[in-house]
């Protein structure tokens, strides 16, 4: 992108003329943004095809794989340039000739207004539709909300500003939004034919703005915004912009266009000034810029084309399943012909159920299953291009898997562990290719779960580490780059956190108000929900695991102990921190609960007090954002954006906040320390200021400061 911002006005808009037909392309790589010189570019092609005689109308295309995907999502924060881009939508609409538009690949956002701006709309088949402004903080503003109603209707425009999300072509040409389809590949042709026939049918100009819901429409209309206002307090609880977006849309059926625009002008102004806002456009840059790292800047991704996994448990299954729905053939390996068995069985349970919804056809989950073959001998294996282990988390089980395949594999292939915590550094220098050896973590559950955690171990290939992005990529996975260390990036950072919540149970704080402030703050559930949905017994165990070499001088809250003991381990067991009864997901608040709690806290003679959900938002964060700032300090993540995209991918932080980092820049550092400082007071052992944070707060700086491309 850097280098597109050179291009000159006369490079990124350029006009020719077939004809009656004047043919404005822009050409901005790599996505055709409607950054300032192609706003200024597509003014000077207007004016000079309304002052040309010899243009009867004009064609507007993008070029390249792209019709336009939307406003420069750079400038929002910077001083507005002129022209701006409603105001290019409007010249567009005023043009005295017709245009007409020819949209191959993605029309989205600014792009998409720039198309209902138009006089006459073409797609080629492959074409999207989107108005994805809410996913940024933001309404369609360049006259989208009046735009959209007028064409589509009141309903469906409301869905494609609130879901944010693509329609294709011919779904586009259904809701009126596409006058013609073409099934052809070249916007330039198809766009042409089409405008020449317009010509000779003596197609007059026709501005979005004069059409007129019907009036038999009106009570449909005004019901859709209804249901709309009726989901801002459910579905985008908390959430800025859906709200404006009602309004906005509102005003279709209330005033004037021209007021409508300026309605919908002020709503984006005000949209944009939000910290959503702020906190929405970092996470879309953060997650393109995680998967830019310095190996895979250096090294070609080594051939992918064959997978083995080894282990068919939760995680080898959910893997398996998350590569045959890329396409890629799998080879599982299992101990025994029974666990084979079971593997298979919980691959297919998982096609099975989409099938039973009606997601998947039998035909697709048989080829999917086609995909996929079980071998007990590790010889299966000699083909593979990357296995990965997910086999039981205990090192002597892992190096003996990873003997076995070193044994077996093929030189060059990629050695991949599923651990959660254990030493991978240690696990490559139990074979002979250590350079092959690399954590690949992903989240439970596999198939579904978006982030991947690509673990570098010491001694690895760059290479291999540029196969797992490549690989990240054909799963459409989030890859985010970690150093090794016990729990990676996201575990790492989630036991502290976790650790505070205990901390707030001990001292007096219901582990019912600890998960609702967790929810209020946007996290789909509190970390006592997530316990009961994952298993008490799990973290009970590791808990044992620990006992040995916990620090002494922390404080130790047994209270979740005494649950596992009454063998109380959440959903599957019908209670843990809630009541689940007869299978029921949502749970109830259970007093027995909160009586084992009181006593606890009794026997560990800790003071009671009150919480407010402030006071419990602010312990919760502080621990999160410190550790997260040594995970940085240590190099465990290579910049804060990582960790924020690791928390928002993989453990449910909301994406309006931005991540943990980014919305310690927007509370401010200092006053994160100054809390940090403050509970340290009652526990300065569990309270430690990481020296990051500590090193920011002297210098005045922000953890953003720390984000710059890294080098390749
Ligand atoms: N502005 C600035 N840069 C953009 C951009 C945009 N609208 N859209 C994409 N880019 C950049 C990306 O950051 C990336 O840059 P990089 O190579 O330096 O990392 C590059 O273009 C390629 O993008 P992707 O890696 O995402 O490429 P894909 O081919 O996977 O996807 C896409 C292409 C579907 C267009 C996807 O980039 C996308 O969804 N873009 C965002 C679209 C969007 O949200 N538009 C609405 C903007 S808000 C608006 O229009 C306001 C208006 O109403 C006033
Ligand atoms: P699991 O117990 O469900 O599955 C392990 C499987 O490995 C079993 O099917 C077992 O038969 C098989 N296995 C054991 N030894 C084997 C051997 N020598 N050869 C072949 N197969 C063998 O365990 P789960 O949950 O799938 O975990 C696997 C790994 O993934 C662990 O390292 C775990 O830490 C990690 N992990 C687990 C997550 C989770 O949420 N469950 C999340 C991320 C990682």
């Amino acid at each position: 992108m850097a280098a597109s911002h050179s291009h000159l006005a006369q490079d990124v808009v350029t006009s020719r003329r077939e004809g009656p037909v004047s043919i404005v392309t822009i050409n901005y790589p790599p996505v055709n943004a409607l950054g300032v010189e192609v706003r200024r570019g597509l003014m000077a092609a207007l004016d000079a095809a309304d002052q040309d005689t010899e243009v009867r109308a004009v064609l507007l295309l993008g070029a390249g794989r792209h019709f336009i995907a939307g406003a420069d999502i750079r400038e929002f924060g910077q001083p507005p340039q002129a022209p701006l881009l409603p105001d290019v939508c409007n010249r567009i609409e005023a043009s005295a000739k017709p245009v007409v538009v020819a949209v191959q690949g993605a029309a989205l956002g600014g792009g998409l207004e720039v198309v209902l701006a138009a006089h006459y709309r073409l797609a080629l088949l492959g074409a999207k539709f989107a108005l994805p402004e809410v996913t940024l903080g933001l309404l369609p503003g360049a006259g989208g909300t009046q735009r959209a109603p007028r064409l589509m209707g009141v309903e469906a425009a409301l869905n494609l500003m609130l879901d944010g999300k693509p329609i294709g072509a011919r779904q586009a040409q259904t809701l009126g939004l596409v006058d013609r389809l073409d099934d052809g590949t070249d916007p330039v042709q198809a766009g042409l034919d089409y405008a020449r026939e317009l010509l000779a049918s003596g197609a007059p100009v026709r501005p979005t703005r004069d059409r007129r819901i019907p009036v038999a429409d009106m009570p449909a209309a005004s019901q859709a915004l209804d249901a709309a206002r009726a989901l801002l307090n459910k579905k985008y609880r908390g959430l800025f912009s859906p709200a404006r977006i009602v309004d906005a849309v509102q005003a279709v059926l209330d005033r004037p266009f021209d007021e409508g625009l300026r309605l919908e002008r002020e709503y984006f102004l005000q949209c944009l000034d939000t910290p959503q806002r702020r906190a929405l456009v970092h996470a879309f840059f953060a997650e393109r810029e995680a998967a830019k790292v310095p190996e895979a800047g250096r090294a070609q991704p080594r051939a992918l084309n064959r997978v083995g996994i080894v282990g068919g448990g939760t995680m080898g299954a959910g893997i398996a399943v998350a590569m045959l729905d890329a396409g890629l053939p799998v080879v599982m390996v299992e101990r025994d012909e029974t666990s084979l068995e079971r593997g298979r069985a919980n691959v297919a349970k998982v096609y099975d159920s989409l099938v039973k919804r009606g997601r998947m056809v039998v035909a697709e989950r048989d080829r999917r299953l086609g995909l996929w073959s079980g071998a007990t001998d590790y010889q299966a294996l000699a083909d593979a291009d990357l296995v990965v282990e997910a086999v039981f988390e205990d090192m002597a089980v892992k190096s003996a898997v990873f003997a076995e395949l070193d044994r077996v594999c093929k030189p060059g292939a990629v050695l991949a562990s599923n651990t959660s915590y254990l030493d991978i550094n240690q696990l490559a220098k139990t074979i002979s290719r250590p350079q092959d050896v690399i954590g690949l973590h992903f989240f439970s559950p596999a198939n579904v779960m978006k982030l991947l955690e690509i673990v570098v171990p010491e001694q690895v290939a760059d290479d291999v580490v540029a196969t797992s992005f490549a690989l990240a990529r054909r799963l459409k996975k989030i890859a985010v780059r970690a150093g090794v260390c016990d729990g990676f990036i996201g575990n790492r950072i989630l036991a502290v956190y976790r650790q505070a919540a205990e901390y707030l149970l001990a001292d007096g704080a219901s582990p019912y108000q600890i998960d609702q402030a967790v929810r209020r703050f946007g996290f789909p559930m509190g970390p006592f929900q997530v316990t009961d949905l994952a298993g008490g017994d799990i973290s009970w165990a590791a808990r044992k695991r620990r006992a040995a070499t916990r620090d002494p001088a922390l404080r130790y809250v047994p209270i979740a102990d005494r649950l596992c003991e009454r063998g109380w381990f959440g959903q599957k067991t019908g209670r843990g921190w809630y009541l689940y009864p007869e299978g029921s997901r949502a749970g109830q608040e259970d007093p027995e609960v909160l009586a084992i709690v009181a006593e606890e806290r009794l026997k560990m003679g800790a003071a009671s007090r009150s919480f407010t959900e402030e006071d419990i938002m602010r312990h919760y964060m502080a621990a999160m954002i410190n550790e997260a700032a040594n995970v940085v300090h240590q190099g465990i993540a290579l910049r804060p954006l990582d960790v924020d995209v690791a928390m928002l991918y993989g453990y449910g932080f909301p994406r309006h906040r931005g991540g943990p980092l980014h919305y310690a820049d927007e509370i401010g550092l200092d006053a994160v320390l100054a809390d940090i400082r403050a509970f340290a007071a009652e526990d300065p052992h569990f309270w430690k200021p990481s020296p990051l944070l500590v090193e920011l707060v002297e210098r005045g700086g922000h953890f953003k400061d720390l984000n710059q491309p890294a080098q390749g």
